[in-house]
């Protein structure tokens, strides 16, 4: 014997149970007694151990780590956790795919999810970021559309190629972001050798309260590892798990992934002379007029011990920041801003906050009461509402900054549609030239696309070709030539 005290097992009211498998009944082989609480508290709570999964990026991994200021930005940033050069803060992020059910594989072309949460002395900061740099949208009531064209036939509860490309084609302004997706980017070899882009634009406050718009960047220091299309189908079918293994595995053994964390900065006066919108989402910044600066690291170093609690409950949200980093008024990014404390208040409950992997390090929140698993001690006997009799601390220096920008304007209903600035189509062209400088890279693109659109009906296959000849003729031809020669039209 050890001499390690073996704990007792217990029913959830915490009374000893002497047979965990036994169940009373009548007899041996007779009806069983309503009065069996072990029983009936373990089935009960058995049949509750499912919560929604998450209505995207349900498939994830995630592990807690550390994000260290690397470099002195403070010209630009006065947010207490970027302060001074060396300072840490403790995280944790979850990386995801998008369209598929919990169980899905890890290897499908999906962009895949790179959330991190820092919870700093000023309460949590979330990058709810992407592996891309761009994405399908800037209206954001086309997300739910989009993402059910993603999703499964109604009808049939197939992924539906006809529904995905007819999406595509009908709204081009996903061209750029649908390339990256078919570029052997879409199918990272696993999580540790990804980027992560924050994809929209945020505002960095500097201590005079002025600000520049930024975008953040963070480079794998694993370097970039991608699967081609037959080697993500393959990993699919014998390892649907296998980048949950890989993250896990390294983190067990001691090889801690990390990420060199990158800023480009346009100055409100560069924003009114860019030719397209700075809040558009599927546009990025080019490197040459607005260069990497690099601020930070985060590394990974540690596994989660359970994974419903940790990585299942975690809540992550672009609301969720702090005072001298503030969202931009990219409409995709105001709607997350709704989008992600909803679902979770639907997916976790009211105090979803309360889940220690949610939870900030100084929460004071008395005027926010009870609501169902108020587990905290909801705030005790604290006045529940701004008394006279126990004053609290409103900080003063937190603004609105009313003067950073002027809206001015009728109230329109708006649709940002493909066109509108006349270059929709100039960065999909630029991103077919950067893969033509790595060997195979054009050729995987087209290759990929052709096994997808070779699924869909004659009439959007069509649409689509007419979509990629408009980033480069050439890019078009090769396209409609590889999906034709999967699907001839003397077939269908
Ligand atoms: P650059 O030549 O400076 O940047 C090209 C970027 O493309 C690289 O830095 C790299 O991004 C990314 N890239 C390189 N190889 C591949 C590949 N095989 N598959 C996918 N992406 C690759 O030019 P620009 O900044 O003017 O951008 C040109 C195009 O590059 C853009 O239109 C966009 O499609 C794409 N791109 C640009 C990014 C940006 O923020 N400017 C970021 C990513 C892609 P990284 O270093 O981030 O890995
Ligand atoms: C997850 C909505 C765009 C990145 C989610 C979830 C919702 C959602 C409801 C599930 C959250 C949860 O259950 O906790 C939306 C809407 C969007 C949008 C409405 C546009 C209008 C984007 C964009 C990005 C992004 C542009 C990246 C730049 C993520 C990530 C997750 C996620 C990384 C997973 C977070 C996690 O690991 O828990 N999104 N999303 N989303 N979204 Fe979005």
């Amino acid at each position: 014997m050890s001499g390690k005290r073996v704990p007792t097992y217990t029913t959830t009211n915490g009374n000893p149970v002497k047979d965990p498998l036994a169940s009373q009944r009548i007899g041996k082989h007779g009806p069983l007694l309503l009065q069996d609480f072990a029983l009936i508290d373990l089935l009960a709570h058995f049949d509750r151990e499912r919560i929604p999964e998450r209505v995207v990026h349900a498939k994830g991994s995630g592990a807690y780590g550390e994000f260290e200021v690397t470099d002195d930005i403070t010209d630009l940033n006065c947010a207490d956790f970027l302060s001074k050069i060396g300072k840490k803060t403790k995280t944790f992020t979850r990386f995801s795919t998008v369209g598929g059910e919990k169980g899905s594989a890890d290897a499908a072309r999906d962009p895949r999810g790179f959330a991190t949460k820092f919870y700093t002395d000023e309460g949590n900061i979330d990058w709810v970021y992407n592996n891309t740099p761009v994405f399908f949208i800037r209206d954001p009531s086309k997300f739910p559309v989009f993402i059910h064209t993603q999703k499964r036939n109604p009808e049939t509860n197939l992924k539906d190629a006809t529904m995905m490309w007819d999406y595509i084609a009908n709204n081009q302004e996903c061209c750029h972001q649908i390339m990256v997706l078919f570029s052997d980017r879409g199918t990272p070899a696993n999580y540790r050798q990804m980027n992560g882009y924050s994809g929209h634009t945020y505002k960095w406050i500097k201590k005079d309260g002025s600000f520049n718009y930024v975008q953040i960047h963070m480079k794998t220091d694993q370097g970039i590892k991608n699967l081609t299309n037959d080697e993500a189908v393959a990993l699919s079918g014998t390892n649907p798990d296998h980048a949950q293994e890989d993250l896990f595995n390294s983190i067990k053994s001691g090889s801690f992934p990390s990420w060199t964390c990158y800023v480009q900065v346009c100055t409100p006066e560069q924003a009114e002379k860019l030719k397209w919108s700075v809040f558009d989402l599927t546009k990025v910044w080019p490197h040459d007029q607005f260069p990497l600066r690099r601020f930070g690291k985060l590394t990974l170093n540690k596994n989660v011990q359970n994974y419903f609690a940790e990585t299942e409950q975690a809540a992550f949200s672009p609301s969720n920041t702090v005072p001298g980093w503030e969202t931009s008024a990219d409409p995709v990014l105001q709607s997350r801003l709704f989008s992600y404390p909803d679902t979770q208040r639907h997916r976790l409950g009211t105090n979803f906050a309360q889940i220690p992997v949610n939870c900030p390090y100084h929460a004071h929140t008395p005027y926010h009461r009870d609501g169902q698993m108020a587990v905290n001690g909801n705030s005790g006997s604290l006045p529940n509402y701004p008394s006279s009799f126990e004053p609290l601390q409103y900080r003063q220096d937190i603004n609105l900054h009313e003067k950073h920008e002027k809206w001015v304007g009728e109230a329109v209903a708006y649709q940002w549609v493909v066109g509108t600035d006349g270059v929709d189509f100039q960065q999909p062209a630029e991103l077919w030239k950067v893969l033509g400088k790595t060997p195979d890279q054009q050729e995987h693109l087209v290759y990929n696309i052709a096994v997808s659109l070779s699924g869909a009906r004659p009439e959007v296959q069509d649409k689509t070709f007419g979509m990629f000849d408009k980033v480069d003729a050439h890019f078009g031809k090769l396209v409609r030539d590889a999906t034709l020669q999967r699907s001839p039209r003397s077939k269908l």
